[in-house]
């Protein structure tokens, strides 16, 4: 996920201008490479080597889950590995048929064609990709009235890779004809602090033990977070200290960034905070949450909440959206009587 024209907290998982300019250098390139989402990592291996072995092409592949966990990485790993090209898009850029029927055509055999936000897809396009990642078809009607005709085509036998942020907003025609679908989990405090060293060698930047487990913890259990967090400490360090990133310049700057034990972003604790103050503790809606702190809901329900759900500090139910005992403790909130 993409947000170009918002101002974002440093916490925000979703990618902005900066990141995408230097993700391309922390960007794992192999496997071996790639902390954690071990489950995940051994199936792609068999599937990889095992299309290898037959000269195949890769079963397409679904990926899913919050932004800043490898979706991206991942579907460029396995392009390495099978060393095939990737052409890469997404799907609110391919607003026309058309648009999907010149990238396919393409393509070679074995390509990876990887479709980012697959979910924002408009349908009319979608309906392109069934037969073409089923039979490797292309159906396409040109031109509209009585000079309209069908062009059907026969298409290089690709991998498509699909990246989503929400598995749930997919068409079941559209799941189905993934052969494979892995949802990505959030990160270990260990596996954070992995990626923090990494990062920091990769930059040339020299930093503390215990400075790279503070940094890990306060990421939001994302490697985006880690990486970027550890890029904004780093200014600390060379302008208040003397460039090396230890435990005492990491929390000066963790409180200069406003970012709490938990590491959660304004935004998280203003969602708890709604839910708290306005609402009781809930249950509400997600439409009445949205609403009360003008966000958009998607972005709460895709960004916002994952974390949140995972941490103990919300909970979801039938009836609406629930602040936890934990929600309270930790924004230091009295609990009403009889309310846990
Ligand atoms: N497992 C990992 N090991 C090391 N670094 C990682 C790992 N996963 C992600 N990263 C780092 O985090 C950055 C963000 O990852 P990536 O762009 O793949 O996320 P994404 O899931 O595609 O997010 P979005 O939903 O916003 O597109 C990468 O550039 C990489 O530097
Ligand atoms: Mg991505």
């Amino acid at each position: 996920m993409r947000i170009e024209d918002k101002e974002l907290s440093p916490l925000s998982p979703e990618a902005n201008q900066e990141d995408i300019a230097y993700e391309v250098n922390l960007r794992p390139r192999s496997f071996n490479e790639f902390v954690g989402q071990k489950r995940i990592k051994e199936n792609l291996k068999v599937f990889i080597t095992a299309a290898l072995l037959r000269k195949e092409p890769l079963d397409h592949v679904l990926f899913s889950g919050p932004p800043g966990l490898g979706k991206t990485t991942l579907a460029t790993i396995i392009a390495n590995e099978l060393k095939v090209n990737i052409k890469t898009t997404s799907g609110p850029v391919l607003e026309r048929p058309g648009d999907l029927a010149a990238i396919l055509t393409n393509l070679s055999d074995s390509d990876i064609l990887f479709i980012d936000e697959i979910h924002r897809l408009p349908r009319i396009v979608e309906e392109i990709l069934y037969p073409a990642m089923e039979d490797y078809k292309l159906d396409i009607i040109i031109g509209q009235g009585p000079n309209a005709r069908t062009l059907k085509l026969n298409l290089p036998r690709f991998t498509m890779i699909g990246a989503t942020t929400r598995t749930g907003l997919l068409t079941s025609p559209l799941r189905d004809r993934f052969g494979v679908t892995f949802r990505l989990e959030f990160y270990s405090p260990d596996e954070l602090k992995a990626i923090v060293n990494r990062s920091a060698h990769l930059l040339g930047i020299e930093i503390k033990g215990d400075a790279a487990i503070e940094i890990a913890g306060r990421a939001r259990a994302t490697p985006r977070i880690a990486n970027r967090l550890l890029k904004r400490i780093r200014d600390f360090a060379q302008v208040r200290g003397d460039g090396t990133i230890d435990m005492s310049i990491t929390k000066e700057a963790l409180t200069a960034l406003d970012i709490d034990k938990l590491g959660l972003d304004d935004i998280d604790r203003k969602l708890l905070l709604t839910l708290i103050e306005k609402f009781n503790g809930g249950p509400a809606g997600i439409d009445a949450i949205a609403a009360s702190l003008r966000e958009d809901k998607d972005t709460i329900e895709d960004v916002y909440e994952p974390y949140l759900l995972q941490e103990g500090l919300l909970e979801r139910t039938a009836r609406g959206r629930l602040a936890t005992r934990l929600a309270y403790e930790h924004l230091g909130k009295n609990i009403p009587q009889g309310l846990f």
